[in-house]
């Protein structure tokens, strides 16, 4: 199967966020909190009109087998906010999704593989994104391409430790000793 990867211009909005809106659903229902509305595809909608009119520096990948698309990809610059930052040029990887009937079959590779290599002939040096630990393959993806964990994401569910304590069965020793649930190190002695 010949993937051809190319850089998505403006020309291609229609069709890249019609396949972002079923990233932003297939997203909902593993975890995310992003709701898959038409205000949130939007906001994607001015990013990728920005790293198309080059207002932002971004890069929105498509991936085609023939005239078909199959895939797409979104890493850029966040929007500027109001905080300094010290790696001001790390990219966001917003995301990169696959057709499901194409799955397995090297497409995302081949899109994270020549983002990388587009992003280190302009001197980016990273890209920060973050993946469902319920999304085996964005998971499994992920790391073959190379990303290394910074930092984790934890839910603390408000409701059923408030109630836990009130109870008076969640003390200081509720939770065992050894290796740490979050980052799966030992714990300091
Ligand atoms: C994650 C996703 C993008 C992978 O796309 P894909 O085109 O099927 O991936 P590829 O065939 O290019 O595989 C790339 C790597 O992912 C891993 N992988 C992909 N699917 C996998 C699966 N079902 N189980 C285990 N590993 C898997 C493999 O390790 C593969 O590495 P390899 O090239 O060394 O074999 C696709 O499943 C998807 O669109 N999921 C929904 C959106 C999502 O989760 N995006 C990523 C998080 S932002």
């Amino acid at each position: 199967m010949e993937v051809e990867i190319s850089v998505a211009g403006p020309a291609d909005r229609e069709e890249f966020l019609e396949m972002w809106g079923q990233f932003l659903l297939e997203h909902e229902k593993i975890g995310d909190d992003l709701r898959a509305s038409d205000r949130t595809l939007a906001y994607f909608g001015a990013l990728f009109d920005a790293y198309t009119g080059g207002i932002l520096g971004g890069l929105p990948l498509l991936a085609r087998v023939g005239q078909d698309l199959v895939g797409v990809l979104l890493w850029g610059a966040p929007p500027p906010g109001p905080v300094d930052r010290l790696k001001e040029d790390r990219m966001t990887s917003w995301g990169t999704f696959t057709a499901p009937a194409l799955r397995g079959h090297g497409v995302n590779r081949a899109l994270r593989q020549r983002a990388v290599l587009e992003l280190d002939a302009v001197g980016i040096e990273e890209v920060l994104g973050c993946v469902f630990v319920n999304n085996p393959e964005g998971c499994e993806s992920g790391r073959a391409i190379g990303y290394v964990p910074i930092s984790i994401n934890a839910v603390l569910d408000i409701h059923t430790e408030a109630e836990a304590l009130r109870q008076g069965v969640r003390g200081k020793k509720f939770y065992p000793r050894g290796l740490c649930p979050l980052c799966g190190r030992d714990e300091p002695k």
